[in-house]
């Protein structure tokens, strides 16, 4: 399969491989919002491909507005930070669906384009086992407000991508006030991931 441009670094993704390579037989349902070109879907495939995750009839939902942004456009034509794979030129607000399409080619996924992931309705579709949120910082408690109802307390596993995860003190923040409270479990965390276990049935609210 060819590889996209990515902005995610190799260790983050090796790690989400053998996490998905490891629990992709105990998964049914996995939701991953922000998933740019696919960097990050064909690497959690390539670990899923090792389980029994598709032959058991596991769902992927992919969510993202797949419009290219200015930052975005640039990145793919020039190369961001943990930059590999192909430069692609792509404009300011062309679709980008057609190129994630591409990129994961074959893939069983259920395609969510949406304007925005953190305004639609609650999910409410079968609960998601796995997580992955790589979509803005601004509105990712909101996202995660959309989805949490259908997590399930002590099964589902959240991942949240960000580069500068560890130096976004709104963020450290957040994450040990969650973890206070009992809402979640953090699991595993670098300078670019943290992975939570949700723990209590259904927060009165996720705050940012
Ligand atoms: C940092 S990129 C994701 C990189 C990707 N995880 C990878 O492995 O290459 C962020 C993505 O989130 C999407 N996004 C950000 N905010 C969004 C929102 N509110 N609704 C829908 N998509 C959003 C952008 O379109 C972009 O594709």
């Amino acid at each position: 399969m060819t590889r996209p441009p990515v902005l995610v670094d190799e260790p983050t993704y090796a790690y989400m491989e053998k996490w998905a390579a490891d629990h992709g037989s105990d998964m049914k349902c996995i939701a991953e919002v922000g998933c740019w070109f696919g960097g990050g879907t064909q690497r959690i495939w390539e670990g899923l491909k090792r389980s029994e995750f598709a032959a058991r009839g596991g769902e992927y939902h992919c969510f993202d507005r797949w419009v290219a942004s200015r930052r975005g456009a640039r990145k793919a034509a020039t190369g961001g930070v943990f930059y590999s794979g192909p430069h692609l030129d792509v404009a300011e607000g062309e679709d980008i669906l057609p190129y994630f399409t591409r990129f994961t080619d074959g893939l069983p996924l259920t395609i969510h384009q949406e304007d925005d992931c953190a305004g639609g309705p609650p999910w409410h579709g079968p609960p998601p086992d796995w997580f992955i949120l790589d979509a803005c910082k601004q509105t990712r408690a909101k996202v995660l407000r959309r989805f949490y109802g259908d997590f399930v307390p002590k099964g589902t596993i959240i991942t949240l991508l960000d580069l500068w995860w560890l130096s976004c003190r709104e963020q450290r923040k957040w994450a040990k006030w969650a973890t206070r409270e009992g809402y979640l479990e953090c699991i595993s965390d670098s300078p670019q991931w943290i992975f939570f276990r949700v723990t209590s049935p259904c927060p009165v609210e996720i705050r940012s």
